[in-house]
């Protein structure tokens, strides 16, 4: 019998799952990165390496989400590192169609892939959420991130009871320079990131290597389940919110 490790990595094609698949795979996992885009998948596949193939759905998508689980099979390790954007800006201007576009872009895909894999999820795997500090922190703007991201922050404990042994997790990342950032003009990013390193106490913004080496420790340490693990530089402490 195989003892190979099965990784799935939705959104898998860029910046931390990108990372994250890097790693299973650099470990000799056999990884199945997720995206939208057929070209982006294919890019990434030629960085990671390994034992990866890529499939191209949209997770918002529930038939492409079923048509996935189907034929990806047995699964050991769930990653969900699915991106939205929608959903922030000051409260005052906040369109809550715009909110509700953020939980149809992060928090629907992220809970539509957890129960669409669980049948295919090993019992001793784990599944990893990637969520995000706006939610345990108090920046002015975030306040519809912070809501949508807190939703599956508090999903997690519960989870991690309901479904074990299978382990539950997640980890919030604060601020990483990732392609996420592309849709932000440079020199506004420039001075965020700026104002970020000055007030953090590790003195830089993360890497999407910092977040995928907290997402294989949780994946693979069968200790731990029902956590939320903030990887976000001490930024937190540092802003004392
Ligand atoms: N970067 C940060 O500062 C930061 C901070 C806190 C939390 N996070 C969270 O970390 C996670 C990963 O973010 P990232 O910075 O790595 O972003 P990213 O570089 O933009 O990567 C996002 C990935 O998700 C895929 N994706 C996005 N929408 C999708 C959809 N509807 N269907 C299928 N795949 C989709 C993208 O591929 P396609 O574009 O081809 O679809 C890509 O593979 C997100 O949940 C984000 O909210 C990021």
């Amino acid at each position: 019998m195989s003892t190979t490790q099965r990784v799935v990595v939705m959104g898998g094609s860029s910046g931390i799952g990108e990372a994250t698949a890097t790693a299973f795979a650099a470990t000799g996992a056999e990884v199945v990165i997720t995206g939208r885009g057929r070209d982006k998948i294919d890019a990434a596949l030629a960085r990671i390496g390994g034992e990866s193939t890529g499939y191209a759905l949209d997770a918002t998508s529930q038939t492409d989400i079923d048509a996935f689980f189907e034929q990806v099979g047995a699964i050991d390790h769930l990653v969900v590192a699915v991106s939205g954007s929608a959903g922030s800006g000051p409260f005052v201007d906040l369109k809550l169609e715009d909110l509700a576009a953020g939980f149809d872009g992060k928090f629907w895909p992220q809970v539509r892939i957890l129960k669409a894999a669980l049948p295919h999820l090993d019992s001793q795997g784990s599944v990893t959420l990637v969520t995000a500090g706006s939610s345990r922190s108090a920046f002015p703007g975030t306040s519809g991130l912070a809501a949508i991201n807190g939703a599956l922050d508090a999903m997690i404990p519960p989870l991690a009871v309901e479904l074990a042994p299978l382990r539950i997790n997640a980890v919030s990342p604060g601020v990483i320079d990732t392609p996420w950032w592309d849709r932000v003009p440079e020199a506004q990013r420039t001075a965020l990131f700026e104002g970020l390193v000055a007030t953090t106490p590790v003195g830089r913004v993360g890497r999407p290597e910092d977040i995928a080496r907290a997402i294989h420790m949780l994946a693979t340490n069968g200790f731990i389940t029902g956590v939320v693990l903030d990887a976000n530089g001490g930024t937190n402490l540092a802003t004392g919110r």
